[in-house]
Protein backbone atom coordinates (compact mmCIF):
# COMPACT_ATOMS: atom_id res chain seq x y z
CA UNK A 1 0.00 0.00 0.00
CA UNK A 2 3.08 2.32 0.33
CA UNK A 3 4.08 1.59 -1.98
CA UNK A 4 1.86 1.99 -4.27
CA UNK A 5 0.95 5.97 -2.77
CA UNK A 6 4.49 6.35 -3.60
CA UNK A 7 4.81 4.99 -6.80
CA UNK A 8 1.14 7.16 -7.66
CA UNK A 9 2.81 10.26 -5.98
CA UNK A 10 5.49 9.75 -8.00
CA UNK A 11 4.11 9.61 -11.35
CA UNK A 12 1.81 12.56 -10.58
CA UNK A 13 4.91 14.82 -9.20
CA UNK A 14 6.79 13.60 -12.88
CA UNK A 15 3.33 15.11 -14.82
CA UNK A 16 3.29 18.07 -12.69
CA UNK A 17 7.23 18.64 -13.28
CA UNK A 18 7.21 18.19 -16.81
CA UNK A 19 4.04 20.41 -17.71
CA UNK A 20 5.86 23.40 -15.33
CA UNK A 21 9.09 22.60 -17.82
CA UNK A 22 6.59 22.94 -20.96
CA UNK A 23 5.33 25.62 -19.77
CA UNK A 24 8.68 27.41 -19.17
CA UNK A 25 10.49 26.02 -22.59
CA UNK A 26 6.88 27.60 -24.49
CA UNK A 27 7.25 30.60 -22.22
CA UNK A 28 10.79 31.25 -22.37
CA UNK A 29 10.49 32.20 -18.97
CA UNK A 30 12.79 29.97 -16.56
CA UNK A 31 12.41 31.74 -13.35
CA UNK A 32 10.54 28.76 -11.71
CA UNK A 33 13.69 26.09 -13.36
CA UNK A 34 14.52 25.46 -9.82
CA UNK A 35 10.86 24.54 -8.55
CA UNK A 36 10.80 22.34 -11.86
CA UNK A 37 13.58 20.77 -10.97
CA UNK A 38 13.10 19.86 -7.30
CA UNK A 39 9.02 18.84 -8.49
CA UNK A 40 10.87 16.19 -11.17
CA UNK A 41 13.30 15.03 -8.34
CA UNK A 42 12.10 14.78 -4.89
CA UNK A 43 8.79 13.93 -6.58
CA UNK A 44 9.10 12.26 -9.70
CA UNK A 45 12.34 10.32 -9.36
CA UNK A 46 12.64 10.57 -5.34
CA UNK A 47 8.53 9.42 -4.16
CA UNK A 48 8.87 6.60 -7.41
CA UNK A 49 12.12 5.19 -6.50
CA UNK A 50 10.61 4.95 -2.76
CA UNK A 51 7.94 3.14 -3.95
CA UNK A 52 10.03 0.88 -6.08
CA UNK A 53 12.25 0.48 -2.83
CA UNK A 54 8.97 -0.36 -0.67
CA UNK A 55 7.51 -2.53 -3.43
CA UNK A 56 10.75 -4.83 -3.12
CA UNK A 57 11.00 -4.84 0.89
CA UNK A 58 8.06 -4.96 2.27
CA UNK A 59 9.26 -5.42 5.47
CA UNK A 60 10.24 -2.08 5.70
CA UNK A 61 6.71 -0.90 3.99
CA UNK A 62 4.49 -1.65 7.28
CA UNK A 63 6.57 0.22 9.76
CA UNK A 64 5.76 3.40 11.33
CA UNK A 65 9.07 5.17 10.30
CA UNK A 66 7.79 4.32 6.86
CA UNK A 67 4.83 5.95 7.00
CA UNK A 68 6.39 8.90 9.20
CA UNK A 69 8.97 8.95 6.12
CA UNK A 70 5.57 9.50 3.47
CA UNK A 71 4.26 12.09 5.45
CA UNK A 72 7.40 13.90 5.65
CA UNK A 73 7.68 13.57 1.99
CA UNK A 74 5.08 14.76 0.91
CA UNK A 75 4.43 17.23 3.42
CA UNK A 76 8.20 18.82 2.39
CA UNK A 77 7.82 19.12 -1.09
CA UNK A 78 4.03 20.73 -0.90
CA UNK A 79 5.77 23.08 1.40
CA UNK A 80 8.90 23.51 -0.42
CA UNK A 81 7.81 23.64 -4.06
CA UNK A 82 5.51 26.98 -3.52
CA UNK A 83 7.73 28.21 -0.89
CA UNK A 84 10.90 28.09 -3.68
CA UNK A 85 8.95 29.64 -6.12
CA UNK A 86 8.01 32.59 -3.16
CA UNK A 87 11.56 32.96 -3.11
CA UNK A 88 12.26 33.06 -6.88
CA UNK A 89 9.27 35.44 -7.71
CA UNK A 90 9.80 37.59 -4.48
CA UNK A 91 6.76 37.16 -2.06
CA UNK A 92 7.56 37.45 1.46
CA UNK A 93 6.06 34.04 2.77
CA UNK A 94 8.49 32.63 0.54
CA UNK A 95 11.59 32.25 2.58
CA UNK A 96 10.42 30.76 5.97
CA UNK A 97 8.18 28.30 3.85
CA UNK A 98 10.99 27.38 1.59
CA UNK A 99 13.07 26.60 4.89
CA UNK A 100 10.08 24.77 6.59
CA UNK A 101 9.95 22.67 3.58
CA UNK A 102 13.79 21.72 3.40
CA UNK A 103 13.32 20.83 7.09
CA UNK A 104 10.71 18.46 6.46
CA UNK A 105 12.48 17.03 3.51
CA UNK A 106 15.91 16.40 4.74
CA UNK A 107 13.74 14.75 7.94
CA UNK A 108 12.42 12.71 5.29
CA UNK A 109 15.41 11.76 3.98
CA UNK A 110 17.39 10.75 7.50
CA UNK A 111 14.20 8.61 8.29
CA UNK A 112 14.19 6.92 4.58
CA UNK A 113 18.26 6.16 5.44
CA UNK A 114 16.87 4.48 9.07
CA UNK A 115 14.64 2.51 7.19
CA UNK A 116 16.84 1.93 4.29
CA UNK A 117 19.78 0.37 6.95
CA UNK A 118 16.79 -1.55 9.04
CA UNK A 119 15.45 -3.39 6.44
CA UNK A 120 16.20 -7.07 5.09
CA UNK A 121 15.77 -8.48 1.67
CA UNK A 122 12.19 -10.32 1.37
CA UNK A 123 12.59 -14.05 1.96
CA UNK A 124 11.03 -14.06 -1.46
CA UNK A 125 12.86 -11.74 -3.12
CA UNK A 126 15.34 -14.15 -5.13
CA UNK A 127 16.07 -12.99 -8.40
CA UNK A 128 13.79 -15.04 -11.12
CA UNK A 129 16.77 -16.92 -12.45
CA UNK A 130 17.13 -18.35 -9.10
CA UNK A 131 13.59 -20.05 -9.18
CA UNK A 132 13.41 -23.65 -9.67
CA UNK A 133 12.42 -24.46 -12.86
CA UNK A 134 9.62 -27.05 -14.39
CA UNK A 135 9.18 -29.19 -17.16
CA UNK A 136 5.93 -28.15 -18.01
CA UNK A 137 4.85 -31.64 -20.35
CA UNK A 138 6.34 -33.65 -17.14
CA UNK A 139 3.77 -31.50 -14.75
CA UNK A 140 1.00 -31.12 -17.67
CA UNK A 141 0.10 -27.96 -17.42
CA UNK A 142 -0.13 -25.29 -20.24
CA UNK A 143 2.97 -22.56 -20.00
CA UNK A 144 2.12 -19.31 -21.62
CA UNK A 145 5.15 -17.73 -21.07
CA UNK A 146 7.35 -20.41 -22.43
CA UNK A 147 9.82 -20.22 -24.43
CA UNK A 148 13.13 -19.60 -22.04
CA UNK A 149 14.57 -22.61 -23.15
CA UNK A 150 12.83 -25.52 -25.57
CA UNK A 151 13.41 -28.93 -26.24
CA UNK A 152 12.07 -31.87 -28.06
CA UNK A 153 11.40 -34.50 -26.14
CA UNK A 154 11.45 -38.49 -27.66
CA UNK A 155 7.73 -38.24 -27.87
CA UNK A 156 8.05 -35.40 -30.16
CA UNK A 157 5.99 -33.46 -27.52
CA UNK A 158 7.85 -29.96 -27.01
CA UNK A 159 8.52 -29.84 -23.28
CA UNK A 160 9.57 -25.99 -21.78
CA UNK A 161 11.45 -25.50 -19.44
CA UNK A 162 9.04 -23.27 -17.76
CA UNK A 163 9.56 -21.18 -14.58
CA UNK A 164 7.42 -21.74 -11.88
CA UNK A 165 6.60 -17.93 -11.60
CA UNK A 166 4.89 -17.81 -14.79
CA UNK A 167 2.92 -21.34 -14.12
CA UNK A 168 -0.87 -20.89 -13.48
CA UNK A 169 -0.90 -23.93 -11.38
CA UNK A 170 1.73 -23.06 -9.01
CA UNK A 171 1.18 -19.05 -8.66
CA UNK A 172 -1.20 -19.65 -5.96
CA UNK A 173 1.45 -21.32 -3.87
CA UNK A 174 4.12 -19.73 -4.95
CA UNK A 175 3.65 -15.87 -4.32
CA UNK A 176 6.07 -14.50 -6.00
CA UNK A 177 4.76 -9.97 -6.36
CA UNK A 178 5.46 -8.60 -2.79
CA UNK A 179 2.31 -7.51 -1.37
CA UNK A 180 3.28 -3.37 -0.98
C1 LIG B 1 8.55 17.51 -20.62
C2 LIG B 1 9.70 17.40 -19.99
C3 LIG B 1 10.58 18.54 -19.59
C4 LIG B 1 10.70 19.80 -20.09
C5 LIG B 1 9.93 20.43 -21.26
C6 LIG B 1 11.72 20.50 -19.33
C7 LIG B 1 12.11 21.81 -19.51
C8 LIG B 1 13.05 22.47 -18.78
C9 LIG B 1 13.44 23.84 -18.96
C10 LIG B 1 12.88 24.80 -20.00
C11 LIG B 1 14.39 24.13 -18.05
C12 LIG B 1 15.10 25.46 -17.83
C13 LIG B 1 16.47 25.36 -18.46
C14 LIG B 1 17.31 26.57 -18.15
O1 LIG B 1 16.83 27.57 -17.63
O2 LIG B 1 18.51 26.52 -18.45
C15 LIG B 1 14.60 22.92 -17.28
C16 LIG B 1 15.52 22.80 -16.24
C17 LIG B 1 15.69 21.67 -15.51
N1 LIG B 1 15.04 20.48 -15.65
FE1 LIG B 1 13.61 20.08 -16.99
N2 LIG B 1 12.18 19.64 -18.36
C18 LIG B 1 11.52 18.44 -18.49
C19 LIG B 1 11.68 17.31 -17.72
C20 LIG B 1 12.57 17.21 -16.68
C21 LIG B 1 12.74 16.03 -15.84
C22 LIG B 1 11.93 14.73 -16.01
C23 LIG B 1 13.71 16.32 -14.95
C24 LIG B 1 14.28 15.48 -13.85
C25 LIG B 1 13.95 14.24 -13.61
C26 LIG B 1 14.16 17.66 -15.22
C27 LIG B 1 15.14 18.30 -14.51
C28 LIG B 1 15.53 19.60 -14.73
C29 LIG B 1 16.55 20.27 -13.94
C30 LIG B 1 17.36 19.66 -12.80
C31 LIG B 1 16.66 21.56 -14.42
C32 LIG B 1 17.56 22.66 -13.90
C33 LIG B 1 18.81 22.61 -14.72
C34 LIG B 1 19.71 23.78 -14.37
O3 LIG B 1 19.30 24.72 -13.71
O4 LIG B 1 20.86 23.71 -14.80
N3 LIG B 1 13.44 18.16 -16.25
N4 LIG B 1 13.78 21.93 -17.73
C1 LIG C 1 15.91 19.60 1.42
C2 LIG C 1 15.87 19.45 0.13
C3 LIG C 1 16.48 20.43 -0.85
C4 LIG C 1 16.65 21.76 -0.76
C5 LIG C 1 16.27 22.68 0.38
C6 LIG C 1 17.28 22.19 -1.98
C7 LIG C 1 17.61 23.49 -2.26
C8 LIG C 1 18.18 23.93 -3.43
C9 LIG C 1 18.52 25.29 -3.73
C10 LIG C 1 18.32 26.48 -2.79
C11 LIG C 1 19.03 25.32 -4.98
C12 LIG C 1 19.53 26.54 -5.76
C13 LIG C 1 18.38 27.05 -6.59
C14 LIG C 1 18.76 28.26 -7.40
O1 LIG C 1 19.87 28.33 -7.86
O2 LIG C 1 17.91 29.13 -7.57
C15 LIG C 1 19.01 23.96 -5.47
C16 LIG C 1 19.42 23.58 -6.71
C17 LIG C 1 19.36 22.30 -7.19
N1 LIG C 1 18.97 21.16 -6.50
FE1 LIG C 1 18.20 21.15 -4.66
N2 LIG C 1 17.46 21.12 -2.78
C18 LIG C 1 17.00 20.01 -2.12
C19 LIG C 1 17.00 18.70 -2.56
C20 LIG C 1 17.44 18.32 -3.80
C21 LIG C 1 17.42 16.96 -4.28
C22 LIG C 1 16.92 15.77 -3.47
C23 LIG C 1 17.90 16.98 -5.54
C24 LIG C 1 18.10 15.88 -6.51
C25 LIG C 1 17.71 14.63 -6.34
C26 LIG C 1 18.23 18.36 -5.85
C27 LIG C 1 18.73 18.79 -7.05
C28 LIG C 1 19.03 20.11 -7.34
C29 LIG C 1 19.48 20.54 -8.65
C30 LIG C 1 19.68 19.68 -9.88
C31 LIG C 1 19.68 21.92 -8.56
C32 LIG C 1 20.10 22.87 -9.67
C33 LIG C 1 18.78 23.26 -10.33
C34 LIG C 1 18.62 24.69 -10.65
O3 LIG C 1 19.56 25.46 -10.43
O4 LIG C 1 17.54 25.07 -11.12
N3 LIG C 1 17.94 19.14 -4.77
N4 LIG C 1 18.49 23.13 -4.51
Amino acid sequence: MLSRIFLRLGASCGLVGMALGVYMAASHDHVLAPVHAHVNLIGWVGMFLAGLFYAQRPDAAGGKLARAHLAFTVAGLLILAPGLAGVLLGYPFGELMAALGSILTIAAMALFVVVVFRSKPAPHSRRITDRPTMDRAEAGIPCFQSGRRQQVTGDGLAAHSCLTRWSSKTAASQPVSPAD
